[in-house]
């Protein structure tokens, strides 16, 4: 499929989440495997973060709090999200949202120094081209972190794909260090981030097959790669 079609595609449909609320809800169920990273950032008070894929954009107005002297950006394909995080974010004055597409970061090369996507990464048509565009945005010296629920090495969701509407990449821990390494990082490594919330005895959704299952995949966590740009 061509880039354009994919990226239609995807905003479509992301479009659809976000008018249905969807982006909100997202905050409850990221935030577990989200903020151990953000402990790992060790963020500075005066640095320009990047949130690629930001949906409602709870992630980056976090950020914003934590850097008051820098400058946060969150980036995301779809306009509605794009909205609804606007909408939400009227009062920080550090905060700016973009649509644009991770393989395109609509940004100058060497401004932030720390770059992350939550939840997002796997759903790119070209993955490998949007981590070449984190590192282009990144300052020398700058991070990168993407924490992904959907990756081959956790057996537990692998039924993702098929309930999805838009294509996605099932990849290894290993293929993703190897898209950071290509694209230029150093200090390329990948950690396990485990769901400590508290799972329902009886689950209802559509994403596990039961609540073994879900307690299953939380066990064996979120991948987070990181890399450096030397
Ligand atoms: C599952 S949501 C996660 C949103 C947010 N990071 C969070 O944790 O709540 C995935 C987001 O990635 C965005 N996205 C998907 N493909 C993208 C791409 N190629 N470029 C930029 N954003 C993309 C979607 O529009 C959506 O808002």
């Amino acid at each position: 499929m061509a880039r354009e079609d994919a990226g239609r595609e995807l905003r479509e449909e992301f479009n659809k989440w976000a008018e249905a609320g969807r982006g909100e809800g997202m905050e409850q169920d990221h935030l577990p495997i989200t903020l151990p990273v953000l402990e790992k950032m060790k963020v500075g008070s005066e640095e320009n973060l990047l949130d690629v894929g930001c949906g409602s954009g709870w992630l980056s107005r976090r950020l914003a709090k934590m850097a008051p002297g820098g400058r946060v950006v969150g980036m995301d394909i779809s306009d509605e999200m794009i909205r609804a995080a606007r909408r939400a974010s009227t009062e920080q004055e550090n905060l700016l949202f973009v649509t644009g597409e991770a393989s395109e970061i609509p940004w100058e090369p060497n401004f932030f120094h720390q770059a992350i996507s939550v939840e997002s990464a796997y759903y790119w048509p070209e993955p490998a081209a949007g981590i070449h565009e984190m590192f282009r945005v990144l300052r020398p010296g700058g991070a990168a972190w993407v924490v992904i629920n959907y990756y081959r090495d956790n057996p537990h969701c692998h039924q993702w794909g098929a309930l999805l509407a838009v294509k996605t990449h099932l990849l290894l821990a290993e293929e993703w260090m190897q898209m950071f390494r290509e694209a230029g990082f150093g200090e390329v490594r990948e950690e396990r981030v485990a769901d400590a919330s508290a799972t329902p005895e009886k689950y209802t959704g559509r994403w596990f097959r039961d609540a073994e299952q879900l307690k299953a995949f939380k066990r064996e966590g979120a991948l987070v790669v990181a890399g450096r740009k030397k």
